[in-house]
């Protein structure tokens, strides 16, 4: 009775039970190729440099709109940007990917890490690393490390503070915003925070320093003209970014003072 039925189901609907296989096959083969490009070591280097280059990016944007703070103007410009932002849905798409490129930026280093740990469980003899890398591209772990810690802190400071903490308010023109400059500049009236940043943005200075242009290695953006170009902004931008940001706890500690 049971072989009648699968006969005469088979019979019915064998084209589609063909298509249903073929698909799930053509689907596993897709699958096998993606989960083997992210499982390759240069798959994961891969990921490390597109999702770095994103966090760069971010934090161009995110420096740009901060340095509003140091506008004479009691943190208007930058209540009415932090609104803005908040309000935006494109940017709440960014924000969201953001947070998934920092977590798989982070995933990714420990994996390799470990990866590079076990291919080589003894250190060689004599380590050439000294002369063939610099201090940053040796301590990139560590450099992280401290750079999440720094976020973890900086997040449940600002961010957390903004979307779920209590917020004072400050009316402009008769329209509410929330005073997210008060929350900035209460933090910065305090010394030790001030100083974890201006320690923190040293960490973040070098980790770019390296970061940059071996993302760009990784991609392989590799020539010998653009090359040196690239090592060069690379070198502008983890010196002048890191710096302009620990400007603005700074000023803002020495002008709230005053
Ligand atoms: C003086 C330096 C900085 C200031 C004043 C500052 C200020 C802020 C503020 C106020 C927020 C909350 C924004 C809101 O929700 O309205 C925020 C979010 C954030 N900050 Fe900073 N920040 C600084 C440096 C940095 C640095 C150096 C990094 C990264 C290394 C960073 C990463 C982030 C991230 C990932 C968020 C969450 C953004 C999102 O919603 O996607 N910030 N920052």
């Amino acid at each position: 009775m049971k072989i009648l039925f699968a006969r005469g189901f088979e019979r019915k609907f064998g084209e589609q039970v063909q298509y249903l296989n073929q698909t799930i096959l053509t689907n596993k083969a897709h699958m096998s190729w993606v989960t083997k490009t992210l499982n390759s070591t240069l798959g994961r280097k891969l990921l490390m440099a597109l999702t770095g280059l994103f966090l760069i990016l971010f934090l161009v944007v995110h420096l740009a709109g901060n340095l509003q703070l140091l506008l004479p103007d009691g943190g208007e410009a930058f209540n009415k940007y932090a609104a803005t932002m908040a309000s935006n849905p494109f940017i709440k798409v960014v924000s969201i990917g953001n947070f998934a490129f920092i977590l798989i930026h982070v995933i990714y280093s420990i994996i390799l890490s470990r990866h590079n740990k076990k291919s080589r469980p003894v250190e060689y003899a004599v380590s050439k690393a000294s002369t063939n890398s610099v201090w940053a591209s040796r301590n990139m772990g560590i450099l992280g490390t401290v750079i999440l810690i720094f976020l973890l802190v900086h997040l449940k400071g600002f961010y957390y503070e903004v979307k779920f903490g209590s917020t004072p308010m400050v009316s402009y023109e008769g329209v509410e915003f929330k005073d997210v400059y008060a929350i900035v500049a209460t933090a910065y009236s305090n010394i030790l925070y001030v100083a974890f940043y201006v320690i923190c943005m040293g960490f973040l200075s070098f980790h770019l320093s390296h970061g940059f242009a071996s993302a760009f290695q990784t991609l392989g953006l590799n020539h010998k003209k653009y090359t040196p170009a690239i090592q060069f902004v690379g070198r502008l931008f983890s010196i002048v970014v890191p710096a302009l940001f620990a400007l603005i706890p700074v000023y803002m500690y020495f002008t709230i003072q005053s």
